[in-house]
């Protein structure tokens, strides 16, 4: 494979006339204003991108050291009316969804007329069972277009939705019900993936059995799997939409722009997930103005955002941006494999997809399986590749643009986070050279400040790394952690008074290209997946012959990093492989099987500080096998242990 060039420039001459901002000059004049004048630059956006009931007394109100932002006080809109009211009468036959099912003999389209119909008539269920604003609702259903028109219902009559990834297991699912205080779950019977069936109903029925205030349960008929609902707490969801009392419009809720729209958790360094608030006025506006802007759609376009709805990516290009620019985009149930590795282009071939986006990890994992699988499809559709997640690397972003892109695709590296809404940093298309596995500069309104953290001064020179920090509010950000204000300004506003802090580290060229080194607090990236350690370590010691385990992030040639666990067993219990594979089992089903740890290590014991504090950049260091560099090692109470863990790391093949 070829090694990509150091600059791409070949979209300036390719989006020329097209590109919605064009040129570096434009940019510059628009991101000046927007980091100048704030208030002035964000009402002219949020006029031309959101629909409001009233608008707002005054734009922005924020003091960082107290972690408090407020967009648009004041203002009043819905955000299910702003993704399918306003669109109504002008091209509401337009496609909103082409769904792919799981199986590929199964698909359906589902217009903009179509989608708000099913979205009034399943708020209407909601409201006949209690849900009032304010109220959280959990929404665990696979990819099926019943979970955006779940998630609409709920914007629109001003209940909160949470979705759970549906590949989480039960005791996340629990956990998040009972953070969320949520009374209703939406579910489906079961969900199709890679050709099998995964039973999320029995994992809702674990999940409530220890959620006592759950008092609905609502059960989308996906895989025919009958469970037995006893009809009064637990109901079917087709049953539910064709009760002759449901009406057919449900006046969407007058929200204030401050209002909460939806929780999602994400993992944190330490301790349980995180239940991130996002806003109806300032995310909305955020997601519209991103997914316009970055992948330069356009209307008649089809756009296709592969992420599972369950993470913010599909919250955000999956569902609202795409929504509230009245775009067509694929919604897909299944995997990249089933029934083949050619899947993904097979779909793309099939509905003329445009611009797409998707995580290196699934670059990594296509490029292995040959370019044929790419080359037997039609895929001069696409004219933009995105990529979210991770760094990508010089050979998938040079297989990415060579095969799917013919050679004639810029890709768009997105820089941002659950916290952030939508993207950060991320190039434009029309705007300037790309550099492959940089994201180049910050959107509209995003001040990123690099620190040095042997100093606590913003770094001086180019390719210097630093902690990588955010000088201003941007209209996207979580404003809170739910009910939990004081974690949520201790997370992210207590480093440096001031400064939001991202959790990364990065590098500024002498061009201004930004690019991003990885996390620098303990959270794990699995595949572009966020893990915390803290979680998958409470799962392993809920096994019986575990007294302790430390787990931390190691790199992986497809994942990007893989979860590596080192774990202690009680006096006498044996080190055999079928407690390696019990402990496995219990991380499956506990929390999914994505935070199947990749590697689990024997330790006598953990290396601790005299206080009793993990240190885990060591074992990090011990997992990578980096044995070289361990650091100052004197602070450890029994330091007998390190020699024991590099012995047994030697053993192991982790890679
Ligand atoms: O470390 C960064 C990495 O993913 C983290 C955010 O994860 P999450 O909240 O789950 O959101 C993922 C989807 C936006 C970031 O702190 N990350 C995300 N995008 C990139 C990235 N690292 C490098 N390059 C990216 N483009």
């Amino acid at each position: 494979m070829d090694k990509p060039p150091e600059r791409y420039d070949a979209h300036l001459t390719d989006f020329k006339g097209i590109a919605y901002i064009e040129g570096i000059d434009r940019y510059q004049d628009l991101y000046t204003r927007s980091i100048e004048d704030v208030e002035g630059f964000w009402a002219e956006q949020a006029r031309e991108y959101l629909s409001w009931e009233k608008e707002w007394d005054s734009v922005l109100h924020y003091d960082f050291e107290a972690g408090n932002v407020e967009w648009f006080r004041g203002a009043v809109l819905n955000a299910s009316f702003n993704c399918l009211d306003r669109h109504l009468g002008k091209g509401d036959n337009r496609v909103a969804y082409y769904w792919e099912g799981d199986d590929p003999a199964e698909s359906r389209q589902v217009t903009f007329r179509e989608l708000y119909r099913q979205v009034n008539r399943f708020a209407g269920v909601l409201k006949s069972r209690g849900v009032r604003k304010g109220d959280r609702v959990v929404i665990y259903l696979p990819m099926i277009v019943e979970l955006p028109v779940a998630m609409l219902a709920c914007a629109r009559i001003g209940a909160v939705h949470c979705v759970v990834f549906s590949g989480f297991g039960s005791e996340y699912l629990t956990d998040r019900i009972r953070d969320s205080r949520a009374r209703t779950v939406v579910t489906a019977d079961g969900s199709s993936r890679g050709g099998s069936i995964i039973r999320l109903k029995e994992n809702v029925d674990h999940a409530v059995q220890r959620c006592p205030d759950v008092d609905t349960v609502i059960v989308f008929d996906r895989c025919g799997l009958k469970p037995a609902l006893d009809g009064r707490r637990e109901i079917w969801w087709h049953e539910a939409v064709a009760q002759p009392s449901i009406p057919d419009h449900v006046a969407p809720e007058p929200m204030e722009a401050e209002d909460p729209l939806f929780l999602l958790y994400t993992s944190s360094s330490t301790g349980r997930p995180l239940g991130l608030v996002h806003t109806h006025g300032g995310y909305l506006l955020y997601a519209a103005m991103t997914t316009h802007l970055s992948f330069d759609l356009k209307p008649h376009e089809t756009f296709w955002s592969t992420p599972d709805v369950g993470w913010i990516t599909g919250h955000t290009y999956g569902v609202y941006g795409p929504l509230l620019n009245g775009l067509t985009s694929v919604l897909f149930e299944g995997v990249p494999r089933y029934p083949d590795f050619d899947r993904y282009w097979s779909i793309v071939a099939k509905y003329r997809v445009n611009k797409f986006y998707t995580a290196p990890t699934v670059i990594r994992l296509l490029a292995q399986h040959g370019t044929e699988n790419v080359t037997k499809h039609d895929t001069s559709s696409l004219k933009l590749l995105g990529s979210v997640g991770q760094p990508i690397d010089p050979e998938a972003w040079m297989w990415y643009h060579q095969y799917p892109g013919r050679g004639v695709c810029p890709i768009i590296d997105t820089w941002w986070q659950t916290e952030s809404g939508g993207h950060m940093i991320t190039p434009l298309p029309g705007v300037a050279a790309i550099k492959p596995g940089s994201c180049s500069f910050p959107f509209m309104g995003v001040d990123p400040v690099l620190i040095d953290p042997d100093t606590g001064d913003e770094v001086r020179f180019p390719n210097q790394e630093g902690a990588l920090f955010i000088r201003k509010p941007w209209p996207g950000m979580a404003r809170t952690a739910f009910e939990d204000h004081e974690r949520f300004r201790e997370t992210y506003f207590a480093r440096f008074p001031g400064l939001f802090f991202t959790g990364d580290a990065a590098k500024r060229d002498e061009d201004g290209y930004y690019w991003i080194t990885g996390r620098i607090d303990e959270v794990i990236n699995v595949s572009g997946y966020r893990m915390g350690p803290a979680e998958v370590e409470a799962a392993l010691v809920l096994h019986p012959q575990v007294t302790e385990s430390a787990v931390v992030g190691f790199p992986h040639r497809l994942k990007g990093q893989g979860i590596y666990a080192f774990v202690t067993l009680a006096a006498g219990s044996s080190k055999s492989d079928k407690i390696r594979k019990e402990l496995i089992d219990l991380v499956r089903t506990k929390i999914g099987p994505i935070a199947t740890p990749e590697a689990i290590q024997w330790a006598d014991g953990l290396p601790k500080t005299r206080s009793g504090k993990v240190l885990r950049q060591l074992l990090q260091k011990i997992a990578a096998g980096n044995f070289d560099n361990l650091g100052d090692t004197s602070i450890i109470s029994e330091p007998a242990i390190i020699e024991n863990l590099i012995r047994e790391r030697m053993g192991i093949d982790a890679s």
